[in-house]
């Protein structure tokens, strides 16, 4: 049986507590309690205008978390530097607009190609495996690979947006062309309850990173069996 593996994304955790300045909910604390429930790893991204995730919260999950670390952020110098001292296990690079409510597009790596080779090299040669976050487009996924990059996450947002089947293809299609290219490949963005199955069937996905709606979710039901009901899912698609 082919593994599908989730990583839970607790940015918005972050959104909850910095609404009202206090130092509750602890994003690391619910990080721990998405591990006890079954989240293969946790996202984190430290935006540069620090709106959810804190630079003490990258830290803080380092030293306490239990699963591996998966670090979203944009190419600049400073989160390059904090990326080397904190060593995830991935860094994920993203584009970043301040003005955006979330990640809106992919990265485009064919017009920043110099860029994003440079972070990969500086990156990868120091332990840490880069993920590069593109939208499912033969081309990007085809400069994500001369990168040298060992993974990609394709952005599933557009498929999330409208379900239909013409988006699905379009990943489905990425996927298998990114494999080929004998890259590794996640998929992530807007994913819930209802959408996720038809990505986690894709057979080249590795792995989904899921945050949003988790987070709406355990509202309801709690962090715990919001993981879990996530993680049954998925794993309807590959048994
Ligand atoms: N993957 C990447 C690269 C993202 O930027 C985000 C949003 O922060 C996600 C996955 C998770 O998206 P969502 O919160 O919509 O599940």
């Amino acid at each position: 049986m082919r593994h599908i593996y989730l990583g839970v994304n607790v940015d918005h955790v972050g959104t909850v507590r910095n609404a009202r300045g206090t130092h509750y909910p602890s994003p690391v604390e619910v990080a721990l309690l998405a591990e006890e429930a079954g989240a293969d790893g946790i996202t984190m991204h430290l935006r540069e205008d620090r709106r959810h995730i804190v630079d003490k919260d990258v830290f803080e999950y380092a030293q306490k978390g239990r699963t591996r670390l998966n670090f979203e952020m944009a190419m600049t110098d400073e989160m390059l530097e904090i990326a080397l001292k904190v060593k995830p296990a991935t860094v994920c690079l993203v584009p970043e607009k301040r003005e955006e409510l979330t990640t809106e597009g992919g990265l485009d790596v064919i017009t920043h190609f110099a860029r994003v080779k440079a972070f990969v090299t500086q990156l990868q040669s120091s332990g840490i495996n880069v993920s590069l976050f593109i939208d499912p487009d033969q081309n990007q996924i085809e400069a994500s690979a001369k990168t040298k990059a060992k993974i990609i996450e394709l952005h599933t947002g557009d498929y999330a947006e409208n379900a239909s089947s013409s988006e699905l293809e379009k990943i489905c299609n990425g996927a298998k062309f990114a494999s080929d290219c004998g890259l590794i490949v996640n998929a992530g963005h807007g994913l819930t309850l209802e959408n996720v199955l038809g990505i986690a069937k894709i057979p080249q996905i590795n792995e989904l990173n899921i945050g949003h709606s988790i987070v709406a979710r355990s509202i309801t039901v709690g962090f715990v069996k919001a993981v879990q009901e996530m993680k049954a899912q998925m794993m309807k698609a590959v048994s």
